[in-house]
C-alpha cells in the first residue's frame, strides 16, 4: 500500500484592484451581467465572461425553470455559447461572479460538480487550460490557472478506451 495525495496552488487577491487591468475588467464584466442571470426561484444570480483564445469575449447566466431541473447555470450556458459560436476554440481566461439577492456576495463561490465535469471536456476537445477567476460583487478573489484542478479523477473519454 502507498499513501498518494492531491494539492494545487492558487492565487487570492485582496481586491480587483490588485489584478491586471485585462483580469480587471474581465471580472467587473462578470459582476455586471449577472443582472441577466434568471433566477427568480433561487434569487441567486450567477454571471460568467470569457476571453477566448482567439480574443473573443462570451457571456452566460444562470438560467432557471419552474421545473428546477431543467435549469442550467452560468457556467455551462457559457461553455455551450463559446462552442456554438466559436466551435473549437479555447478559452483563455473565464470570470465567474454572483449576486446573491437575499444575502451576500462578498466571498468567492466556485463552479458546481457539473460545471467541473464540463470543463473538463471543454478543455480536452479545445486542448487548452481554461483559467478562472472567481469573486462575488466585492471582497478577495482567487484565480485557478487550470480548470482541471478542480475535479481530480476525472472521468473522460480517455477511460473508455
Ligand atoms: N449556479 C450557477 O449558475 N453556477 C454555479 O457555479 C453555482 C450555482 C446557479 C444554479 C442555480 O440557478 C443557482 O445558481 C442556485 O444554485
Amino acid at each position: 500500500m502507498k499513501s498518494e495525495s492531491f494539492a494545487f496552488n492558487y492565487k487570492v487577491y485582496d481586491s480587483i484592484e490588485e489584478l491586471s487591468k485585462e483580469d480587471a475588467i474581465l471580472l467587473s464584466e462578470a459582476r455586471d451581467i449577472t443582472q441577466f442571470a434568471y433566477a427568480p426561484y433561487s434569487n441567486f444570480k450567477v454571471g460568467a465572461v470569457a476571453k477566448l483564445v482567439n480574443g473573443e469575449k462570451v457571456t452566460g447566466t444562470n438560467q432557471e425553470n419552474a421545473s428546477y431541473p431543467a435549469g442550467i447555470c452560468a457556467e455551462r450556458t457559457l461553455l455551450s455559447t463559446a462552442s456554438s459560436l466559436f466551435p473549437g476554440i479555447g478559452i483563455d481566461t473565464i470570470a465567474i461572479s454572483y449576486n446573491n439577492v437575499n444575502g451576500k456576495s462578498e466571498h468567492p463561490i466556485s463552479p458546481c460538480g457539473i460545471c467541473r465535469q464540463s470543463f473538463a471536456e471543454f478543455q480536452q476537445r479545445t486542448k487548452h487550460p481554461v483559467r478562472i477567476i472567481l469573486s462575488g460583487q466585492e471582497g478577495k478573489i482567487q484565480v485557478i490557472e487550470n480548470a482541471a484542478d478542480l475535479l481530480p479523477f476525472v472521468f473522460s473519454s480517455d477511460d473508455m478506451q
